[in-house]
């Protein structure tokens, strides 16, 4: 049998391990409903980041993924492996228009003139507004469902009937996870605020799924309602399909593409909007494995920044050791336009806290003009059509455009379509 590149899972937390061959494994296995604070991180090989040259790049990059190691070690072969990328990919192409197709990076010409860059830099953008579902999102999600068909297809999903897919979102991440679940016929039930748009609850409503409106309940603790009912849902025995590490750890999997798409060209910085921290989480491993190591800036707003707050904490704690004293819920979250990373707690905090840490970054807290003077600016110059979350990147790297060489080479990625 292959030894597959990724050999399982490790607890940043407790260290406790799960071997790849273990179905499911979306959790660490001592996390419990009480105690929340694990995190799994991959475990890999020192195999060298290679592509096969396919435009898709779960087909590219297949065997650095840990779905495909999964799959390797219950001895499905690499040719039922591709199969089983393509016949997925071909399905969500059905319901999204379009399957996943490496998405394109290019120097912002007008973008760096304006910003006053040289000749040897500028900034370059990745445009994530036409992937799957009009955002990053779905890179996350595709790995938990490849995990999961694999599964079944290997006889080791005893279920009689399949259990609900469950996310708590009511924006890009719900519309991609309703795309995929569409894509295979997977009851999905979507847990969103009551203020939740209706543009998008219709959307998710015509793609399939069930839209559960989440009031507070006298009896909720602290706390989002669509998170508790989420997780009510996965303790009755849905499958969490989340964009978040802690809740479903494979989605962390599927994110590093973005990171090995872009990691041929020498960079000197990276600035990644942060709302629960998988993205940048995800981005930063994908550019290590391929050598590449650009400081990285986790940008949040004003309206809401607890990784800054827990990046503060932890230069004197360490930081997997005092997570409830380094990173907590925000108390009076704000408003933004960048409205999508709002996320009161930046649940994969540690991985990109250390990226932070290795790469010689630090976050970037901006204001809101700066949200507002991001997305104009990046959208007029690109011409492309990307939300104020997708362009909040940018908004970091005007908040301290003054510490940056004019020579150096920084990465932005436009993670997300205006909606
Ligand atoms: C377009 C877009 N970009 C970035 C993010 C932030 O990603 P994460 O929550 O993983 O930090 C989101 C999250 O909703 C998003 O919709
Ligand atoms: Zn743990």
């Amino acid at each position: 049998m292959e030894s597959p590149l990724v050999a399982g899972w490790q607890c940043r937390v407790c260290g406790a391990s799960v071997d790849i061959a273990t179905p499911f494994s979306w959790q660490c296995p001592n996390a419990t409903a009480t105690d929340r604070h694990h995190a799994l991180q991959l475990v890999q090989g020192a195999a060298q980041l290679r592509s096969g040259g396919q435009s898709n790049p779960f087909l590219a990059y297949r065997p650095h993924l840990a779905w495909d190691g999964f799959a390797a070690a219950h001895g499905l072969t690499a040719a039922a492996r591709d199969a089983m990328v393509g016949d997925l990919d071909s399905l969500v192409a059905s319901v999204a228009g379009t399957g996943f197709v490496e998405t394109p990076i290019e120097r912002a010409d007008e973008l760096s003139d304006a910003l006053g860059f040289g000749r040897d830099g500028g900034v370059w953008v990745k445009d994530e507004t036409r992937n799957v579902a009009g955002s990053h999102k779905a890179r996350h999600l595709f790995t938990i469902l490849l995990h999961l068909r694999a599964a079944e297809q290997m006889g080791l999903a005893k279920w009689p009937r399949r259990p609900p897919m469950a996310i708590a979102s009511c924006g890009n991440a719900a519309l991609a996870a309703a795309t995929l679940a569409a894509a295979v016929s997977w009851p999905l039930r979507v847990f969103v605020p009551p203020s939740a748009n209706l543009h998008v609850t219709e959307c998710l409503a015509e793609l399939g799924a069930t839209v559960v409106e989440c009031p507070r309940v006298p009896s909720d603790p602290a706390g989002d309602p669509c998170v508790h009912r989420f997780r009510e849902a996965v303790a009755a025995g849905a499958i969490p399909f989340s964009v978040q590490g802690p809740e479903n750890a494979w989605c962390l999997d599927g994110g590093r593409t973005l990171g090995w798409e872009m990691s041929s060209s020498g960079w000197n910085r990276l600035f990644v909007q942060v709302g629960g921290g998988a993205f940048a989480a995800s981005v930063a491993e994908g550019l290590r494995m391929g050598g590449s190591t650009p400081r990285l800036h986790a940008v949040q707003t004003e309206a809401c920044a607890p990784l800054a707050r827990a990046w503060d904490r932890s230069r004197s704690l360490s930081p997997s050791e005092h997570w409830t004293e380094c990173m907590w819920p925000w108390e009076r979250v704000g408003e933004s336009a960048a409205d999508g990373i709002l996320d009161d707690e930046t649940y994969d905090w540690l991985p990109v806290v250390e990226a932070m840490e290795s790469t010689g970054g630090a976050p970037v807290v901006v204001t809101e003009a700066n949200v507002l003077r991001a997305n104009e600016l990046g959208c007029r110059t690109t011409g492309i059509d990307a939300s104020h979350t997708g362009t909040a990147g940018l908004a970091g790297l005007l908040a301290i455009r003054d510490q940056v060489n004019p020579d150096e080479r920084v990465v932005v990625i436009f993670s997300g379509i205006r909606r």
